[in-house]
């Protein structure tokens, strides 16, 4: 078969989600309250409905998906698994290179998958409103139409500098009857506290979550929650949609093994989603190489240790055990505004710790310039964040190359750019940098987490 694109129908999309929890070789570790002691789900119930939480605790192997979530994913699933056979061209390279265009849903990227069963589940539990926060403001919209689909109301803490640099992000959520207020805010005790201290922040995602957890947890009516888009189990789950979709796509193209495994990282979720179905073959013995790809300027997977670390600047969140840079890192203002959080997904992290994965960081310049052979040749204009992806791919297939093996890679496309074009403006104009961080900031930041306790796989 040599389709460029290959689609399933509504029928064949997976019914379960798929929870690496339960074939990990060493089990994950539980998040910590701040007297060090494991969270039980019951004190997490003023921040998320304990259905989610549940599930965020589950080491199920197989979750089913709930009917009204599988109805509203046929707005847009299953993605189509494109070949991206110009690009190859392009690169005149052996490998067989396939993506997930996870850019076809109604947000534009793949954060709908949790957005949608996350507004589901707490409409079950009787929640009435949502907070949560958003860097470029791919999350932001995505809760928001979810919550537009589900009758909640949304409100959405953005970080300043995407904010500003991403007007129609904003006029998204407000379109879908979201609320969008930058972060930091004067709405919240952290947000003015931290405003007091540095009136010009560009913001980061760990303010923007503790606004968002403040304002669910004071809701005197007891009627809000916290959504978080990435990081947490039970996103990755949902995620999960993806890959199980790609492996099923990947057998109608014709291919019986998948020799690479790429998707951007920020907090982790649509790596997670595509890869975690691929984690699991590696763990029974299958040979995958599997990278995440994160900023050079953000490098938590590649610099930063495994510890335990808040979820938050404000300190408002259980330790999660974690890569970190630390939770009062404030990165530096590239534009890949969902690649800017301090910390990795625990699940992700635990497998890095397995040797599972191979992290690998890329900067922004690079990013852009596979960003723009992209459009040139596939067509699609990807989000900045999808931008990693696609050069951790060039630089595998030109690999494959110098190899002259014929290797198959598949990457997520995690979401398209076109609210994004003022970054491909700065970098057409050559007003685009890249951001090494010193050794001693990275090194600063880290020992900020010198007290809190070490996790062990051992
Ligand atoms: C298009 C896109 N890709 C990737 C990411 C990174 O998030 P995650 O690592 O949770 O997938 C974001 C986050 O905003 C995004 O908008």
């Amino acid at each position: 078969m040599n389709a460029t694109k290959i689609f399933l129908n509504e029928q064949d999309m997976p019914k379960q989600w798929y929870n690496l929890a339960a074939d990990l070789p060493k089990p994950p570790l539980p998040p910590l309250g701040p007297d060090g002691n494991p969270v039980s789900p019951d004190m997490l119930a003023p921040v998320f409905p304990m259905n989610l939480i549940e599930q965020e605790v589950s080491t199920q192997r197989w979750i089913d998906i709930p009917e009204k979530v599988l109805e509203l994913y046929n707005l847009w699933r299953p993605s189509p698994l494109y070949r991206a056979k110009r690009l190859e061209e392009y690169l005149g390279t052996p490998a067989r290179i396939y993506y997930k265009n996870e850019g076809v849903s109604p947000a534009g990227s793949h954060k709908p998958n949790t957005a949608v069963a996350q507004a589901y589940y707490n409409k079950e539990f009787g929640i009435k409103r949502l907070t949560t926060e958003t860097g470029a403001g791919q999350w932001g919209s995505a809760l928001s139409f979810a919550c537009a689909l589900l009758g909640l109301e949304c409100k959405v803490f953005m970080v300043r500098i995407s904010f500003d640099q991403k007007p129609y992000r904003r006029l998204m959520m407000e379109t879908w009857g979201g609320k969008c207020i930058p972060s930091p805010s004067s709405e919240t005790n952290a947000g003015r506290k931290i405003l007091e201290e540095n009136p010009d922040t560009p913001g980061s995602l760990g303010i923007a979550i503790s606004e968002a957890v403040e304002a669910a947890v004071t809701d005197p009516t007891g009627g809000t929650r916290y959504s978080l888009g990435s990081v947490l189990n039970h996103v990755m789950l949902h995620q999960t949609v993806i890959g199980l979709e790609a492996k099923k796509q990947l057998k109608l193209a014709g291919e019986s093994k998948v020799d690479i495994v790429i998707g951007c990282a920020g907090g982790g979720s649509n790596f997670a989603g595509l890869s975690f179905p691929f984690v699991a073959d590696k763990i029974n013995g299958a040979d995958i190489e599997i990278i995440p790809v994160e900023p050079s300027s953000c490098p938590t997977m590649t610099k930063a240790p495994f510890s335990y670390d808040f979820g938050d600047t404000a300190e408002m969140t259980p330790l999660l055990p974690m890569h970190s840079l630390g939770h009062k890192f404030v990165p530096p203002p590239i534009h890949a505004g969902g690649l800017r959080y301090h910390g990795m997904a625990p699940l992700v992290s635990h497998a890095i710790e397995l040797g599972l994965l191979s992290p690998r960081a890329i900067h922004q310049l690079e990013c852009y310039e596979a960003a723009m052979i992209w459009a040139r040749t596939e067509g699609f204009i990807s989000a900045p964040e999808t931008s990693h992806a696609i050069a951790a791919t060039i630089q595998e297939a030109k690999r494959a190359k110098e190899e002259g093996k014929e290797k198959v890679i598949i990457l997520n496309w995690s979401g398209h750019g076109l609210m994004d074009l003022t970054g491909y403006e700065a970098y057409m104009n050559g007003k685009l940098f890249d951001y090494p961080l010193p050794e001693e900031e990275i090194k600063k930041s880290i020992a900020t987490m010198a007290h809190l306790p070490k996790p062990s796989l051992a």
